[in-house]
């Protein structure tokens, strides 16, 4: 099973969109997906077409030492084939404070995905624009943990938080951190340069695929839709796919 996991203590900078494009990508390419939504705003979840109610079981509900609910009873699955959802609820803001608390908040996910009487190709989490427990258990969770990076000003802002933190819980286990650009727009010449410049400095590797800005992609978001079911044949549909297929492959070299 291959992990991904899209992370940034910058809040707005396209995790969950990556994050829920990529594992339907995945799924669409015949592989068996779980998104797990680690963000209490439960926002991948909904992407993903999975309405919450509060007191519906969620992924929050599966980790501690007595978890509440089996993972198997969390999942959802989704109108994608070979895309399942473990959702968010808002209750999980509370539970964060149990989760630190537990003291194994950095094998959280592996445990209760062990837990699942079936096998998964790809997991691919989301998490919250803070570094909580959460967050931490993706980061120490992941064959690679994905950066979006926005293609405007401050777009470096926080990125060596989140690999210090990376750094930090991996604890020597083998993983990549990799910068993922999005909201690039190839009209805007003299923001590109800059841009440019500033990437230099970008302090992990970048992924080659860049995510182009696409109001379709942004029209899709506010439909709870996918892009590749809103505007099919879009460019910013292509570019995702890339980078899911780019993301697929480097995770392969860290993944059991
Ligand atoms: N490439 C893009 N083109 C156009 N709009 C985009 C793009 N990427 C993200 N967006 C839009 O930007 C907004 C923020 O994206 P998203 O929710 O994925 O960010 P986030 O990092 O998950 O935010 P949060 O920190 O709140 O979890 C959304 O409205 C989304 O539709
Ligand atoms: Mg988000």
């Amino acid at each position: 099973m291959r992990t991904l996991a899209f992370a940034s203590i910058k809040g707005g900078v396209g995790k969950t969109t990556l994050a829920v494009h990529v594992a339907a990508a995945l799924a669409d390419a015949g592989k068996k997906t779980l998104l797990v939504d680690l963000d209490p705003q439960g926002h991948a979840s909904l992407m993903a077409g999975v309405e919450m109610n509060s007191d519906d079981p969620c992924i929050g509900d599966s980790f501690g030492a007595r978890p509440r609910q089996k993972l198997a009873d969390v999942v959802r699955s989704t109108s994608r084939e070979n895309l399942w959802v473990a959702p968010a609820t808002n209750r999980m803001v509370a539970a964060e404070r149990d989760l630190f608390r537990w003291g194994h908040r950095l094998q959280a996910v592996p445990r209760a995905v062990s837990s699942l009487p079936y096998e998964l190709d790809a997991l691919v989490l989301d998490t919250p624009p803070q570094l909580n427990a959460y967050t931490e258990a993706a980061l120490a969770t992941g064959n690679v943990v994905v950066v979006p990076v926005p293609a405007m000003a401050h777009a470096l802002q926080g990125l060596d938080e989140i690999r210090f933190a990376w750094k930090d819980v991996t604890d020597g286990r083998e993983s990549a951190m990799i910068a993922a650009v999005n909201l690039w727009d190839r009209r805007t010449s003299a923001t590109n340069a800059a841009m440019e410049e500033a990437f230099r400095e970008m302090p992990v590797p970048m992924a080659k695929s860049r995510v182009l800005r696409a109001e379709a992609l942004n029209q899709a978001g506010l439909a709870f839709e996918m892009v590749y079911e809103y505007s099919p044949s879009s460019e910013v549909a292509e570019c995702l796919k890339k980078l899911a297929a780019e993301l697929w492959r480097l995770a392969g070299k860290f993944a059991n």
